[in-house]
């Protein structure tokens, strides 16, 4: 893998996730096989979404498509619910996602 986030995840990202989506998702599991454990969160990296195979989970080339931006957003064309479910996130919280995936864009 050329990116690693060994050492490198942000912790106001890691705390993100840690916070509103690790309850559920981490360990055997995970829904969709989705693990948001710091440790994991690589796995994520330019995997197609289970729910939307056409987009991946976090799109590297391509992060404003990730699957999960849509769905921390509620956009229309997600397969089931927002995330997390029930309790959106705070846009502040959402843009702290949105600013990391931005960084972790490839040069051209
Ligand atoms: C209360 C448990 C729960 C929490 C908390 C939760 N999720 Fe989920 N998540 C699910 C379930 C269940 C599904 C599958 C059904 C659905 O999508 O509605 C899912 C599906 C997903 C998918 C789709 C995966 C795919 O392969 O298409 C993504 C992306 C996702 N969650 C991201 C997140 C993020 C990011 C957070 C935190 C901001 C979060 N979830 C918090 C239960 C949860």
């Amino acid at each position: 893998m050329e990116k690693s986030l060994v050492g490198c995840l942000p912790a106001d990202v890691a705390s993100v996730f840690a916070k509103h989506c690790v309850d559920c998702h981490k360990g055997q599991f995970a829904p969709r096989g989705l693990s948001w454990e710091a440790a994991k969160i690589e796995a994520a990296f330019d995997v197609p979404s289970r729910e939307v195979p056409g987009l991946k989970i976090i799109d590297t080339a391509a992060p404003e498509s990730s699957y999960v931006l849509k769905k921390v957003r509620g956009e229309t064309g997600i397969k089931g619910k927002r995330m997390p479910p029930g309790k959106a996130l705070a846009p502040e919280t959402i843009k702290v996602l949105e600013d990391w995936m931005l960084s972790l864009k490839k040069a051209p």
